[in-house]
């Protein structure tokens, strides 16, 4: 009862504000905040999906329709539908796979794939900044894993070394190596063609998260794969429809043999109910917009190149991104940063996320952003004017303080 952890420790200061805050109102580029206007760039509606009136016109239908709780049962048992089967068709031929199985939600669908996938005799090789879900699956794996350097190839080769020792002295086993299409915090792709070519030299079959990148990268929107273009080389292609789809639910897509294995063997999806209906037929409008509009998409990268230029041109740093993920890097301690954001939010309007230690080594600070299609120009010039002003305060020690402001809920 003493540790509430690391972000817990300031609950009673924080909460409702610096954690658990509540946006109101529509989801947009323009939200409420505690009753004040505010533009929002910390939400992963990318392609601006969540209010556009066909996709809410069709959420609200399905829901009069259906209601919540068709189909009833997991979709093994008895919650199978013609539209569970029609999306899962739609996004395989969108990702250019044989095959997709749809999932509940992203973070329990990947634990369990990787559960699935993955025997004793396997050896897992992964990033060492992958996202939680792909973390705590690893942690599932009764055998072997070896993690390697973010993004470093090298790095990566050395462990396809070892864990082919591995595989070789037990006369058993696969190696399965996983990555992210986009990595959320720094927005940095993931080395995708890099890894592929690996797979002439290692034997070896490749896992790709690509929450971050569908809709978002490549010419169709197919991804970071399409991108990097090595989609074909990507065995296993996942997504959430919790960004750009801004919905809910997963898929993984792949070869019709691999799929179908997952199918009848993943433990997130056979022992729970299935994707309720509004949410199938809400998510094949979503798909079928991102499909045919790439307008989107185009505007989306628009905003994205006019506020990562605009922060560059001020003397920022943003990092390595590749990606429409904008992150701010700054020097400061917790308090310092979350002073900073009382400021943002308080005075200039501007509402964004922060990472601060343990996240992200101690005295760092990355404020994030993340762009969308219905950002205005007004938007970004508002926000470029408040990180320059605050910048300036951060920098002569204006938001030192002992300990972080006071902005729980009365
Ligand atoms: C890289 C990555 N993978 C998986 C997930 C989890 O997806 P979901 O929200 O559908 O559980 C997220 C966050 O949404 C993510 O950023």
């Amino acid at each position: 009862m003493k540790d509430y952890g690391p972000i817990g420790q300031y609950r009673e200061r924080a909460h409702g504000y610096f954690a658990f805050p509540k946006l109101e109102g529509e989801i947009g580029n323009h939200m409420k905040f505690r009753g004040k206007d505010v533009i929002v760039w910390s939400l992963n509606n990318y392609l601006g999906l969540a209010n556009h009136p066909e996709v809410r016109k069709t959420d609200a239908d399905a829901a009069l329709k259906f209601g919540l709780a068709a189909p009833m049962g997991a979709r093994m048992m008895s919650g199978n539908s013609n539209y569970h089967e029609q999306l899962e068709r739609e996004l395989a031929q969108f990702v250019m796979k044989e095959d997709t199985a749809l999932l509940n939600y992203g973070y329990q669908g990947m634990v369990s794939i990787i559960d699935a996938l993955c025997s004793r005799h396997d050896v897992i090789v992964y990033d060492a900044e992958s996202h939680a879900c792909i973390i705590d699956g690893v942690r599932l794996h009764p055998g072997q894993r070896y993690v390697f350097k973010h993004n470093d190839v090298e790095d990566l080769e050395k462990q396809l070394h070892r864990a082919t020792t591995v595989v070789k002295k037990q006369k058993a086993g696969g190696i399965l190596v996983i990555t992210e299409g986009v990595f959320g915090m720094a927005g940095d792709q993931g080395k995708l063609r890099e890894i592929a070519a690996l797979k002439n030299k290692y034997q070896f079959r490749l896992l790709v998260d690509d929450a971050h990148g569908f809709g978002t990268l490549g010419k169709t929107g197919a991804g970071a794969g399409e991108e990097q273009g090595v989609q074909d080389k990507i065995d296993l292609y996942f997504s959430t429809f919790a960004k750009s789809m801004a919905s809910i639910g997963a898929f993984i897509a792949g070869d019709r043999n691999i799929v179908d294995y997952i199918r009848y063997n993943i433990r997130s999806q056979i022992f729970a109910k299935s994707l309720p209906m509004p949410l199938v037929l809400g998510n094949l409008k979503r798909l079928e917009l991102l499909r045919n509009h790439p307008e989107l998409k185009a505007k989306l990268w628009s905003n994205a190149l006019k506020l990562q230029d605009g922060l560059k041109s001020k003397g920022f740093d943003i990092g390595r991104t590749d990606s429409v993920v904008t992150p701010v890097f700054m020097k400061g301690d917790v308090p310092e940063a979350s002073a900073m954001v009382t400021d943002l939010r308080e005075n200039y309007g501007i509402f964004c996320s922060i990472v601060v230690y343990p996240v992200i080594p101690k005295g760092n600070i990355i404020y994030r952003l993340i762009p969308t299609a219905v950002h205005t120009d007004e938007d970004i010039q508002r926000t470029l004017h408040a990180f320059e002003e605050t910048k300036k305060k951060l920098d002569a020690g204006a938001y030192r303080q002992e300990t972080i402001p006071d902005m729980a809920e009365a």
